[in-house]
């Protein structure tokens, strides 16, 4: 039988809870398909920031590069820690250590989930973002002018941006704040190809990119030079660019239109909260961050909801959905697609769902149930 090693950082808030039954169905899933997971709890959270002052050691990160994915619950907790300093310390660190250049969002609409969306239904909703996730303008270079900032800083804010302020830096009559956003080549050629690989392995083989070249023409004009160039090893596949404030207006209009997008990361955060709603909420909606050759990790896309934390209420369907995609990523391709027709089926049912669907039932009584569905479908 194979065995997999699999760290979990359950985190904060809801973390534990939803984490619980995304094992709890994927254990259903190893009686029926025959593999194992070794899971390795890790205590990386809020109170293990406050209680010793680490958000994650460059030790721990090592540690973990030695497995192919990890199982993240969700990190931050506004009433004990200041906002970012997990965000940043803990999530947006273990993408940028593991190169997980990839955050693959399933924006789907699963039958007897109502979406706001007038007149849409499962067969109009069902693609992907691909959300670039290591450069753009999450790469934390940034800063600002103030007193006492030296002439070199000036001189590199001056430098980056050649923009006329029309401001006395030196002088200190006025502050700036800059970020820096940044495409590169091989940054967006590898997620660009992850893309086109995706939409070439599905029946619509469409694929499209999301910038604002009319506007940040320096980055998104040369991302779509990068893509323009990897279209032409595709020839099967359509393509089309999109700027993103249309994009948002497309998905909620004519979500059918698409099929893969591929966006850079900023974009990709945005739109994919938008491709939740559209999806039934936050509850269902689960992301992968992905290297493809490296140490990747699945999650929920929400967040850690501190006040929900030990109600025993949240939707685990996201949790366990991600616990999905861990297992296809680790090649547990049948165990994956039972436990997606699992959460479908219990779906359809309408019967044992949480309160953001209409329901009263608990986080543990759907874990309960999808992981019963497993087991029945699974040994038929
Ligand atoms: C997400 C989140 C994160 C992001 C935050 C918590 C750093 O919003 O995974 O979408 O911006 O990527
Ligand atoms: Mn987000």
């Amino acid at each position: 039988m194979v065995s997999y090693k699999v760290p979990v950082i359950a985190g904060d808030g809801i973390g534990p809870e939803v984490i619980a039954e995304g094992r709890k169905v994927i254990a259903a899933a190893q009686e029926v398909y025959n593999f194992d997971v070794e899971w390795i709890d890790m205590p990386f959270s809020a109170d293990h920031y406050v209680k010793t002052g680490e958000t994650i050691s460059e030790s721990s990160l090592k540690e973990l590069s030695k497995y192919r994915a990890i199982f993240l619950g969700s990190i931050g907790d506004d009433r004990k820690v200041k906002p970012g300093v997990l965000e940043k310390g803990i999530l947006l660190t273990m993408r940028f250590y593991y190169d997980q250049y990839v955050n693959l969002r399933p924006v789907k609409l699963m039958e007897g989930v109502e979406t706001p969306l007038k007149g849409k239904t499962a067969a109009d909703i069902d693609f992907y973002v691909v959300r670039e996730n290591t450069e753009d303008f999450y790469v934390g270079i940034g800063g600002r002018s103030k007193k006492g900032t030296s002439k070199q800083e000036l001189e590199v804010i001056r430098q980056m941006y050649s923009v006329k302020f029309g401001l006395d830096v030196e002088t200190d009559s006025d502050e700036i704040a800059y970020q820096l956003g940044v495409v590169s080549k091989e940054g967006a050629k590898r997620i660009i190809e992850y893309s086109f690989d995706l939409a070439n392995s599905r029946p619509k083989k469409h694929l499209s990119s999301v910038d604002k070249a009319n506007v940040l023409t320096d980055i998104y004009g040369f991302w779509r030079e990068v893509f323009t160039d990897t279209a032409a090893k595709y020839p099967d596949v359509k393509t089309d660019f999109n700027y993103v404030d249309a994009v948002t207006m497309w998905f909620v209009k004519n979500p059918e239109f698409f099929d893969v997008v591929v966006s850079p990361n900023m974009f990709g955060d945005i739109i994919t909260d938008l491709g939740a709603m559209i999806q039934g909420g936050l509850g269902l909606a689960p992301g992968g961050n992905i290297n493809p050759e490296g140490t990747s990790m699945f999650e929920p896309m929400g967040g850690s909801a501190p006040k929900y934390k030990g109600l025993n209420k949240v939707n685990p369907i996201a949790t366990i959905w991600a616990g999905a995609m861990l297992l296809e990523h680790l090649g547990e391709k049948q165990a994956a697609a039972g436990i997606v027709d699992a959460i479908e089926q219990n779906l359809k049912e309408k019967k044992i769902r949480t309160y953001d669907l209409g329901g009263s039932a608990g986080t543990s009584d759907v874990g309960t149930d999808i992981a019963r569905i497993v087991k029945q479908q699974g040994r038929q």
